[in-house]
């Protein structure tokens, strides 16, 4: 990166780096590892706490006045009611390390007034370092980096993670992946969600779905998806898909067809009652505990946004929209009629609407 990192991206860095340091000397034995189980095949160890732990101090040594998300200690460390609130997965993939199969990251994100500002991803396996500031682009080691630009599903690689908690839907997932792989080159399940959407923003994969998934796991690489020119929502395409258990990125162009393909299956917004009826008949029962943390998360996140809009002029309030693949192709063309034509200067051939 040429400019200067943002200060709180620094910050961001230093503890993941300090995260990825005790991640890697626990590798080195991993017999040794005490694994508790939070839930069926659900996994913590002490290395989890240990690096959540240094994350958590570097952050608050810096900023004390900060809120803080983490996996392993939810809300338990910082600020109540702090616009700036980091969310952090100290160790995303821990099946995966303990196994010692070496696919697994720290995932810290900064979040500003429920948006994501600075986002880090560091995979210590490999000491690669992703990261990105809203409005500055992503980088991987220095160098910046795009999603790909394939527009033709079957030429596409996509990543994905299996269900694997008790009381997941495992047949409602399966009719999602025999649809998506049927359409594409290739389909991936390498266990840390956290790198499989740094892996989009990198244009290794084309793009990526799961449900399941917690704010910790795919904050930051949301943000990585959206500076690298992707595009993320949830299984109908819109923007708010932190809280929502459903995860849809891509290149716009994939991420449209993933959308056409997954809004069927969408757990946020039924749209065809019938439909839906048919996929609510076979569906499991979720983890009790793990939505009424979700719910928990999601109200509070919502009583802060209330709170920030009702300060707003009512011209200034957002409004619930969806982003299919149909609306940002309609924005795209609304925006370049309000455009002045420059002449000579050629269309980029990836504006194309998609
Ligand atoms: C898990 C990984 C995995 C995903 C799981 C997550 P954890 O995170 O991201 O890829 O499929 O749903 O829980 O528990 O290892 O931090
Ligand atoms: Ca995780
Ligand atoms: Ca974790």
């Amino acid at each position: 990166m040429s400019q200067a990192l943002h200060p709180m991206l620094n910050i961001a860095i230093k503890a993941a780096r300090a995260a990825g340091a005790i991640i890697n000397r626990a590798s080195l034995d991993i017999e040794r590892l005490t694994v508790t189980a939070k839930s069926h095949n659900d996994f913590v160890t002490e290395v989890d706490k240990a690096a959540e732990d240094a994350i958590i101090a570097t952050i608050l040594e810096a900023y004390p006045g900060h809120g803080i998300l983490a996996e392993e200690s939810g809300r338990e460390h910082g600020a109540r009611h702090s616009d700036y609130v980091w969310i952090i997965d100290p160790l995303d993939g821990t099946t995966n390390f303990i196994h010692g199969f070496p696919v697994y990251a720290v995932s810290i994100a900064l979040s500003f007034r429920g948006q994501i500002q600075q986002a880090v991803v560091y995979d210590p396996a490999r000491n690669d370092l992703f990261y990105a500031s809203k409005g500055k682009g992503a980088y991987m080691n220095d160098r910046r980096i795009r999603v790909s630009k394939r527009t033709r599903m079957l030429d596409c690689l996509i990543g994905t993670g299996f269900p694997f908690r008790k009381g997941d839907n495992f047949q409602r997932y399966l009719k999602m992946f025999e649809e998506v792989m049927v359409q594409c080159a290739g389909v991936r399940r390498p266990g840390a969600a956290a790198l499989d959407l740094c892996y989009v923003a990198a244009g290794f994969y084309d793009g990526f779905f799961e449900t399941g998934l917690s704010p910790w796991d795919i904050a930051a690489g949301s943000l990585m998806i959206t500076e690298a020119g992707g595009l993320v929502g949830n299984f109908t395409g819109e923007p708010d898909f932190l809280y929502q258990r459903e995860i849809v990125a891509g290149n716009p162009r994939i991420y449209g067809q993933l959308v056409k393909t997954l809004a069927p299956y969408t757990r946020v917004i039924k749209e065809d009652p019938k439909a839906d009826a048919e996929l609510e008949a076979d569906d499991g029962e979720s983890d009790p505990e793990d939505d009424a943390l979700i719910q928990q998360l999601q109200a509070a996140e919502d009583a802060a946004q209330a709170e920030k809009q009702a300060a707003e002029p009512e011209a200034a309030k957002p409004q619930r929209k969806r982003i299919t693949a149909a609306a940002k192709a309609q924005e795209d063309r609304d925006a370049a009629e309000r455009e002045p034509k420059r002449p000579g200067r050629p269309a980029r051939r990836d504006d194309a609407p998609f």
